[in-house]
């Protein structure tokens, strides 16, 4: 089978010496790679470079190679272009199809999906006229993922940032499996809590539970990839930011509940797969809880944490708001999750059975999908990202 075919443009900013992870990852991972920076991003990573990393010839200009018609050929050709990073004037340029180079030309030559990773300044990141460009970009079915936060060029810090190259290449992969559908997601802002609280007993020990997170990051990107405006709200987790989503970290159930409420108030839908503590330790000892020769440790007073699916579920910030749970059980795994989704009131729970194989932190998932309209969807066994396209699937059908 032909490799898949990337067109990497790289406009010209500083993180264009990220890009070179980026396409490492791409043609290591067994993509054919053309990479096309503009003139100016020649002055941070030179011609060399990307011709010995990806194997191919590079050329910024449409009047090299004219008998090969590159400027029609290289988009025509391609199954997937990723503009990383794309600056504010690359953003302009592609949102009024301006083509006065190389990558200009392929833009308006690739049907295939499209991603930009854009990086610049806040202030040019927040300007109208960037903002107007990113909406009809992603008005247009292409997927814009959100700059990181942190460290800017010089000794600011602000949003702006490409995120890592590793997640960028996770959102490409990602696009390309789902070919040229649209982006479904696109103008949806989605809430999705992973990870698992924990709760303070003093300020060494805690209640916690064995939750990895994977499954909650794996529905943050992959809602990014389906065009999503994504808030994660994250306990506990120690996984990389997913590009292009929004990571609030949290410790408690009381902090996620809170930041959740805050999320859910614009959002089109919350999905809770964190695992949520349903008990608090009643006191907070300022101090290491110590032990006492001779005298028996004194019992651990629990109190009942919020319900947040319940609470999320009943207070819906908006009419049409799809609210989605998760649920892990051991027997009558059907019957119990058909209970708990009435109890709770959300219009859809992913209910897992815990056993073996499917035990926390691994790669893999099954479950069925229950909806409150009665609906059953079996996920076979398989990685988390097809559980979450699944679910997103299910979410974006509630929406329409
Ligand atoms: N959840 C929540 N707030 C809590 C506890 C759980 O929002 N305090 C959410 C989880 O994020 C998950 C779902 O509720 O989406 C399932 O939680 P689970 O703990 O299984 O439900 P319980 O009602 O506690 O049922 P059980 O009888 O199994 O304890």
């Amino acid at each position: 089978m032909d490799k898949p075919k990337v067109v990497l443009g790289v406009s010209g900013g500083i993180a264009a010496y990220k890009a070179c992870e980026l396409l490492r990852r791409l043609t290591e991972s067994g993509h054919d790679v053309r990479v096309v920076p503009t003139a100016s991003a020649l002055h941070f990573v030179g011609a060399a470079t990307w011709s010995a990393l990806s194997g191919h010839p590079v050329s910024t200009e449409v009047w090299d190679d004219v008998h090969e018609v590159p400027h029609v050929r290289i988009g025509q050709q391609a199954d997937l272009v990723v503009v990383a990073p794309a600056t504010a004037d690359m953003l302009a340029k592609a949102a009024h199809g301006l083509a006065d180079d190389l990558l200009t030309n392929t833009l308006l030559t690739a049907r295939c999906p499209v991603v930009f990773a854009p990086a610049m300044h806040t202030e040019m990141w927040e300007h109208p006229a960037t903002q107007e460009n990113v909406a009809t970009l992603r008005r247009r079915g292409a997927v814009v993922i959100e700059p990181a936060v942190g460290r800017l060029t010089g000794v600011d810090t602000g949003k702006g940032r490409l995120p890592d190259p590793a997640e960028i290449f996770e959102v490409c992969r990602r696009v390309l499996a789902r070919g040229v559908r649209e982006p479904d997601l696109a103008g949806r802002h989605v809430v999705v809590s992973a990870g698992g609280t924990r709760e303070p007993l003093d300020p060494v020990r805690f209640l916690g539970n064995r939750s990895s997170g994977k499954q909650g990051y794996a529905l943050a990107r992959t809602a990014a990839a389906r065009g999503a405006r994504v808030t994660l709200i994250a306990a506990n987790t120690g996984l990389p930011d997913p590009a292009g989503v929004d990571v609030v970290q949290v410790g408690t159930a009381v902090q996620l509940r809170e930041a959740v409420l805050k999320a859910a108030a614009d959002a089109d839908a919350v999905v809770m797969a964190a695992a949520v503590a349903d008990f608090r330790p009643e006191t907070y000892a300022t101090g290491k809880i110590k032990k006492q020769d001779g005298r028996e440790p004194d019992p651990i007073v629990l109190v009942r944490n919020p319900d947040i699916l319940a609470e999320v579920s009943a207070d819906r910030a908006r009419s049409n708001q799809v609210v989605v749970g998760f649920a892990a059980e051991t027997d009558d795994v059907l019957a119990n999750g058909r209970s708990k989704l009435r109890r709770k009131g959300c219009d859809l729970l992913v209910v897992n059975e815990v056993g073996e194989r499917k035990t926390f932190g691994s790669e893999e998932n099954e479950a069925v999908v229950l909806g409150a309209d009665g609906s059953e969807t079996p996920v076979p066994y398989g990685p988390k990202e097809a559980l979450a396209e699944t679910v997103w699937d299910l979410v974006t059908r509630r929406l329409a």
